[in-house]
């Protein structure tokens, strides 16, 4: 289905939009259900897309390793009573020639989490949301929970650029034994998977101890008494995602961890205090 074909197919109706790269786990079809009851109660049509967007990846070798099964996906989403899968080409997302790039809103920039650990990372993200949201003409979209900081940057790129989008957040979706759900934890080898359950731990633990130094630092050490690699275990204030508690009395805050386990980097968050 090309892009005027979807819009066809929508009939001048907007849609709620799930934007997705695919691989679909339950994580992700936790937010085609929050997608289809928004689709409900506003009579209007979900969408799911399906695109590994290259200029998100600063890592070559990530792109090219990212997990891929369209088929299936396509099975599990059908499955799940969604309207339409829209897999746009490279081409009709960013048409050559044309510059899609969008200023970044502060917490894309400023926090020194994945802004930082993934240099380039949010001004890709950005770009396709903006393009996703004006090629499906969103009303609203979904985005997990998982990945906190891309949810508050997607709701800043909304503000900023001033497009009409509600963006619903998914709560994160868990195996049994806590690990967050993600398309990457297929990478994970057994001993990688055990070594893991270290994040949620501290995801669990820090959210319990009632002062936010005593937290990042207990978060610190069951990651690296696990032999994971930390990129960061912080509280911070939840959405600007700038400010410690100290800094931003009043305010609503979160654990949020990126670790990595063998070569696989994976994020989780939770609230502080729980
Ligand atoms: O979270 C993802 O899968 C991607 O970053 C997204 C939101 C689909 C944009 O490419």
């Amino acid at each position: 289905m090309t892009q005027p074909e979807l819009l066809g197919y929508l009939g001048g109706k907007p849609c709620v939009l799930v934007p997705t790269m695919g691989y679909l786990h339950d994580g992700h079809l936790s937010l085609v259900r929050r997608a289809k009851q928004f689709s409900q109660e506003h009579g209007i049509p979900s969408v799911a897309t399906i695109f590994v967007n290259p200029t998100q990846f600063n890592d070559p070798s990530d792109l090219a390793k990212y997990p891929r099964d369209i088929e299936r996906d396509k099975g599990f989403l059908e499955a799940e009573g969604l309207d339409v899968v829209y897999i746009p080409a490279v081409d009709e997302v960013y048409p050559p020639g044309v510059d899609c790039s969008v200023p970044l809103p502060d917490v894309a920039t400023k926090p020194r989490l994945e802004d930082e650990h993934r240099p380039g990372h949010f001004e890709g993200v950005c770009q396709v949301l903006v393009r996703l949201f004006e090629m499906c003409d969103a009303k609203a979209a979904v985005f997990g929970e998982k990945d906190w900081q891309q949810l508050q940057v997607a709701r800043a790129i909304v503000k900023q650029q001033g497009l009409d989008v509600e963006i619903l957040p998914g709560e994160t979706v868990r195996e049994p034994d806590g690990l967050a759900m993600s398309s990457r934890n297929v990478h994970l080898n057994e001993k990688e998977h055990a070594q893991a359950l270290a994040i949620s731990r501290a995801i669990r633990e820090g959210g319990r101890e009632p002062s936010w130094r005593e937290a990042e630092r207990l978060m610190k050490r069951i990651l690296t008494d696990a032999d994971m690699t930390v990129d960061y275990a912080v509280v911070r204030e939840a959405t600007g995602l700038t400010a410690n508690p100290d800094e931003a009395p009043g305010m609503t805050y979160r654990c949020v961890i990126t670790a990595r386990s063998g070569g696989v980097r994976l994020l989780d968050n939770g609230p502080w205090p729980v």
